[in-house]
């Protein structure tokens, strides 16, 4: 049954349906440290293939079941929602986000694509929504019904108990409103879930939020990292230990790493790796994202790999601007950009996000002069193994020299 005007209606698997809490037997998500001294990653897969989540329409195989099931079981444990809740930065950005563009919510009807304890949903219907659908596939769901009960949200907040591509909505919605970015932006390719409802279910002229996100990569220079990690093998207690070094490296930088750096690790202007337009990307475009890149060192200094970071902008219908590439290009994109636009930056230069950066360091540091060029192509895929892993392709060139590094984000 609809709550509110009545009108529209819901299937699927509506929460207020669904009996008792999470499974206690589950295993609790599993926090892990990336490579070196980086920090959790968001949410991790295990190989668990034991879940009551439903199968994926759109890729139906046993693979992609457990995959999912794995990912959904990372978000029914409170720690993740905590974690997310208490960036202040970040959830602070959408709850005034929703505020300053209330006058395209009110009275309006909004669906939150992984809704988690409701938060989103919650301010949408403080912002005055006629009606939101608190979508979630994770047990959290639960929970989020019961946030909302305690609000007296009932009639405003549905929430809805599975994947997005699976509820049954059956009206079109005015709102999308979904917090779906992972590490190094694409990292957990939920994006793909937000443009399934928006095909499905945005009216034209409707609202995303965010609207945009842009992907950014820059040369950086650590080396207090590089000699915590490395050159400390060099020696230990006064003996020689220079043969732990190709396994030190190994395991410290094989794979990205997700850290804080600063705006002093940063050896020049970023380059764009991927600009997103929500109301027009395709699920396709974001299978493979490559990108060249060219960079002029300002300074003298090694090079110990590049740093990536996003951020994403909540633009109304009337804040779109033709001029943005040419902002994001201007050296000055992130000042330009916040005249105009509410931005959620996890530049190193802000303030700290649990998202962080992400560093892909070489095992070897160069040694860069200033004005010295570095040049190549990334390339980020979803990997076949699953398609919520990332895989990286980085190829890089600097004083005649070329190099290439493939990891995989898991
Ligand atoms: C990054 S969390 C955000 C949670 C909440 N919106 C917030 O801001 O705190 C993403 C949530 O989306 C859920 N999710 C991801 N893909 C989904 C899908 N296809 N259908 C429903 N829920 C999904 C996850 O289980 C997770 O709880």
């Amino acid at each position: 049954m609809m709550p509110g005007d009545g009108s529209g209606t819901v299937t699927g698997t509506a929460i207020t349906r669904h009996k008792g809490g999470p499974n206690p037997a589950r295993p609790r998500r599993r926090r892990r440290r990336a490579a070196g001294r980086g920090g959790s990653l968001r949410v991790l897969f295990t190989s668990s293939s034991s879940s009551s989540m439903p199968v994926d329409r759109v890729s139906a195989s046993p693979q992609w079941a457990a995959f999912d099931a794995a990912y959904f079981q990372s978000y029914s444990h409170v720690g993740i929602h905590e974690e997310m809740i208490k960036d202040h930065v970040r959830t602070d950005t959408y709850r005034t986000a929703i505020m300053r563009l209330q006058n395209f919510i009110s009275g309006k009807v909004v669906i939150d694509v992984g809704c988690g304890t409701g938060i989103l949903s919650i301010f949408c219907a403080l912002a005055g929504a006629k009606r939101v659908y608190a979508v979630e596939a994770s047990d959290i769901a639960v929970q989020a019904n019961e946030v909302v009960k305690t609000n007296n949200l009932s009639d405003k907040v549905i929430v809805l108990h599975g994947r997005v591509e699976e509820v049954t909505i059956e009206e079109k919605v005015d709102v999308i409103i979904s917090e779906w970015m992972g590490y190094m932006l694409v990292y957990e390719s939920m994006l793909g879930s937000v443009i399934f409802a928006r095909d499905k279910w945005l009216k034209p002229g409707g609202l995303i939020l965010p609207s945009h996100a842009t992907l950014y990569m820059a040369p950086v220079t650590h080396s207090d990292r590089y000699s915590e990690s490395i050159d400390f093998w060099r020696d230990v207690y006064g003996i020689d230990m220079s043969a732990m070094l190709p396994l030190a490296k190994q395991c410290a930088f094989e794979e990205p790493s997700v850290e804080t750096i600063t705006g002093e690790n940063v050896l020049t202007w970023p380059s764009v790796v991927k600009y997103v337009d929500c109301y027009n990307v395709s699920a396709q475009e974001l299978e493979i994202i490559t990108a060249k890149y060219r960079f002029e060192s300002m300074m003298r200094a090694p090079l110990h790999g590049f740093a990536f970071w996003f951020d994403v902008e909540f633009n109304g219908p009337a804040m779109f601007s033709n001029s943005h590439m040419n902002d994001l290009y201007s050296h000055d994109s992130s000042q330009s950009k916040r005249k105009e636009a509410i931005v959620l930056s996890t530049a190193p230069e802000d303030a700290p996000t649990h998202w962080q950066q992400t560093l892909l360091y070489f095992f070897d540091p160069i040694d860069l002069q200033q004005d010295q060029v570095i040049e190549g192509s990334v390339t980020l895929s979803q990997s076949q193994e699953n398609p919520r892993f990332l895989n990286i392709h980085l190829e890089y060139s600097s004083g005649g020299r070329s190099f290439v590094k493939q990891s995989v984000m898991r």
